[in-house]
């Protein structure tokens, strides 16, 4: 019975002077966020007799107040603190250029124990428009898988989205990019999702395939040339990028897609080849096949 008045006591007498006790800290004007480079001011309203009052940044002193004077001293030229219209009561901290280590919590702090803080948000971005892996151009090997992370600095988060050589379909990110239809100059565009802001970046996309199957134009596996008579045989492939080889019974013959075949001798009747490479590690990187060329006698019948 006794501890129930008590209680009552301390309810009724205690807890207004602990609520007295308690500054109030608000940003003016009030904001759901701020903007880099931006100008803030937070006022502290003080309820007690303090001496001094501190503003702090994440519980460091950033600007203090002598309540006698108004006299006020700050440990950055980015702040500047003061009483508002001389009054002892209401104090203001200016917060001048906005930076992101102004995104933190604030508290005013007086020597004989009230404090409030409150915490404040800063936008920004987009800025520093990057990739990962980091180049511009990149070479990618048909299924071989190889993502392109389009990153930016943003606060909150940006939207990232890619788009394909002008198209306007939007691509997710990170590109996942594996296929040789991919190949193309894509954009990333950075959005800020508040501010009515964005940044771009350009990605110059090859992949390298083939050697797909290979065929000969004729479509011969073998071919029948009478001496001294002329034939071209071309190989056909799909392919980015190969180098391309013709050898014969001999030597090598060509480094292109023809073989060229003019006034032939009986000394090249044999096994030909056509061998095309890429120049990077595809599966397969090298694809070949053979023809057979017969060279035949002419028959004179007139001498
Ligand atoms: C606040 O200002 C009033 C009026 O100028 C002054 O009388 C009082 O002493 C000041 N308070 C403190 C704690 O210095
Ligand atoms: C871009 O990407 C975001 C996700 O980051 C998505 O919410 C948004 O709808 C996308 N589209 C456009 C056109 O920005």
């Amino acid at each position: 019975m006794e501890y129930k008045y008590i209680f009552i006591l301390i309810v009724f007498f205690y807890l207004p002077v602990l609520i007295i006790g308690q500054y109030t800290l608000r940003g003016v004007p009030v904001k759901r966020y701020l903007v880099l480079d931006e100008n803030y001011r937070l006022q502290c309203d003080v309820t007690d007799s303090s001496n001094a009052v501190d503003f702090r940044r994440n519980n460091i002193v950033v600007c203090s107040i002598l309540s006698q004077s108004c006299e006020s001293q700050s440990t950055n030229n980015r702040y500047k603190c003061g009483c508002i219209n001389n009054n002892n009561k209401t104090l203001y901290l200016n917060i001048n250029d906005i930076n992101i280590k102004d995104d933190s919590t604030w508290s005013c702090k007086g020597n004989a124990g009230g404090q409030s803080s409150t915490t404040v948000t800063v936008y920004y971005g987009p800025e520093n428009i990057r990739f990962n892996p980091t180049s511009n151009n990149i070479d990618v090997i048909e299924g071989k898988s190889q993502s392109v992370n389009c990153l930016a600095d943003c606060n909150p988060d940006c939207d990232i989205n890619w788009s394909k050589d002008g198209s306007t379909t939007i691509l997710n990110n990170p590109l996942s990019l594996s296929t040789r239809i991919q190949t193309g100059v894509y954009t990333c565009t950075v959005k800020h999702i508040v501010f009515n802001k964005q940044l771009t970046k350009q990605l110059i996309v090859q992949v390298y395939y083939g050697p797909d199957e290979l065929t000969f134009s004729p479509d011969v596996t073998s071919i029948n040339i009478i001496e001294g008579g002329d034939q071209t045989i071309t190989c056909l492939t799909d392919c980015y990028k190969c180098n391309y080889k013709w050898t014969g019974p001999e030597q090598v013959l060509s480094s292109s897609k023809d073989l060229i075949l003019t006034q032939i001798k009986r000394n090249q009747d044999g096994n030909y080849r056509y061998e095309a490479t890429n120049i990077k590690n595809t599966i397969p990187k090298t694809r070949s096949k053979s023809l057979q060329v017969n060279v035949h006698c002419r028959y004179k019948y007139f001498t």
